[in-house]
């Protein structure tokens, strides 16, 4: 009760003109919390777990078929999923792989990039991203960041060289890429774009699922992910080449048949492949929850557009940018404070509220690593560093000025599907109270 009653007077703070409110007093200062307890986003897909997950599951195990070519009873699920992933996410192809790291090997190998290739990618991303490119024996090539998190448009041609094969375009937290921009540099300059949407699996660019418009989209379902089976990935793609390479690698070179039939037969002969086959019990849940994962996207995007809609009035507002706002999922809603200090006080603000805030989070700034500085691999000769090139590129802070710039300005409040109107009210209260505290 005391709560709501905090919640309402903090609502009617900044519209009572005549009289003046009763003081709103940030927690930091010695007033009352906005919510008694913290509030907590949880995962989101495991949060629609229920008899569908479970029955997929059963199934398996009541078939004793886990694995995904053959077994006791012909086994279903791993390309059922495939097909309605791929339907929706508006590919020809889909392919299911054993997780989001798993994709992206398979995506680079699908598009031949191999030593003496550089792939250009953006400066904030997951380990996964620069690993996959290692270990193909390319050449990582980090790109600023601008105010969408995602690679600034603007900082990708002075990287190309005549090696530049590919970008990577990662649609962090949410947020698709200025996609549109991208894809006319590559045309341009004859590059073929990686989209890793890991982060945001069921966002959308322009109506059309992030995925499904560079050449190849790769996603990640483990359990951070929209929908998740704990562990897992996917790769779609128009092309049946790249399919076929994809698939190929994935399963040591080969090429089975229900993949020949969903390709429209076979191109290529073996080559060395890898094992990243995903088995049935993975399929099986990831079926349920592909067929969920609408419902959860719906779920988040309304919460962040009521948050966004409860803040938007505020003084001198700056929002993370968003190239399509209406098909960013709202993963979280993030504010641009302008320096560091500010943003560390309106954390610590917002922790004493008890909403919990963060920077732009989960990620890291790839060339501020140690072990990217030191281009540390598995073996000194390996063909990643080993070239002219690969020994003159450098990483580290002062390459990405902009990018650390700017993940340490911003921060802001993470969405879970699951949050009630209230808790999406406490946040919008909560940021209304500091943000004035803050900006002072
Ligand atoms: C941007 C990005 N790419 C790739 C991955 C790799 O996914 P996974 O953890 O399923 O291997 C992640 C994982 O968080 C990610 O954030």
């Amino acid at each position: 009760m005391k709560r709501r009653k905090f919640v309402a007077a903090a609502a009617m703070a900044g519209s009572a003109a005549a009289a003046p409110a009763p003081a709103n007093k940030a927690a930091i200062d010695g007033g009352t919390p906005v919510r008694s307890a913290p509030l907590r986003p949880g995962f989101w897909g495991t949060q629609f777990y229920d008899d569908k997950e479970r029955t997929e599951l059963l199934d398996v195990l009541d078939a004793q078929s886990p694995f995904r070519w053959y077994g006791k009873q012909a086994p279903t699920k791993v390309l059922r999923f495939e097909k309605e992933f791929a339907a929706r996410m508006q590919s020809k192809h889909a392919l299911a792989v054993t997780s989001g790291t798993a994709a992206l090997q398979c995506a680079v190998a699908a598009l031949e990039i191999g030593p003496g290739d550089e792939v250009i990618l953006p400066a904030w991303t997951w380990h996964s991203c620069f690993n996959a490119v290692v270990l193909a024996g390319a050449l990582p090539v980090c790109a600023e960041i601008d105010t969408s998190f995602n690679l600034d448009p603007n900082a990708i041609e002075k990287h190309i060289t005549p090696h530049t094969r590919a970008i990577m375009a990662v649609h962090l937290q949410g947020n698709p890429c200025d996609l549109d921009r991208i894809l006319a540099i590559a045309k341009r300059h004859k590059l073929r774009v990686i989209e890793d949407c890991a982060q945001s699996v069921g966002a959308s660019y322009k109506g059309r699922p992030v995925g499904s418009l560079g050449d190849i989209g790769i996603y990640s379902l483990q359990l951070n992910k929209t929908i998740t089976a704990g562990e897992g990935g996917a790769i779609v793609t128009n092309d049946p080449a790249l399919f076929e390479r994809a698939s190929r690698f994935h399963d040591l070179g080969g090429f089975r048949a229900p993949h020949q039939q969903m390709a429209g037969g076979q191109q290529l002969d073996w080559f060395f492949g890898t094992n990243f086959r995903m088995n049935e019990f993975s399929g099986g849940v990831l079926l349920a929850q592909v067929r969920k994962l609408d419902a959860i996207v719906t779920a988040v995007r309304g919460h962040a557009a009521h948050v966004y809609e409860g803040i938007r009035d505020l003084p001198n507002l700056k929002l993370r940018a968003l190239p399509d706002p209406k098909g960013e999922i709202g993963t979280g809603v993030f504010l641009d404070f302008g320096t560091k200090d500010r943003c560390d006080r309106f954390l610590a603000a917002m922790k004493a509220e008890n909403i919990p805030a963060s920077k732009p989070g989960g990620s890291v700034i790839l060339p501020t690593l140690p072990h990217v500085i030191a281009k540390k691999t598995i073996h000194p000769n390996w063909p990643s560093f080993t070239s002219p090139r690969g020994k003159a590129i450098r990483y580290g802070a002062d390459t990405c000025p902009n990018t650390i710039d700017i993940l340490g300005r911003f921060g802001g409040v993470l969405m879970d599907p699951k949050y009630t109107r209230q808790d999406t009210r406490d946040i919008i209260a909560a940021i209304r109270k500091v943000y004035p505290v803050v900006m002072a």
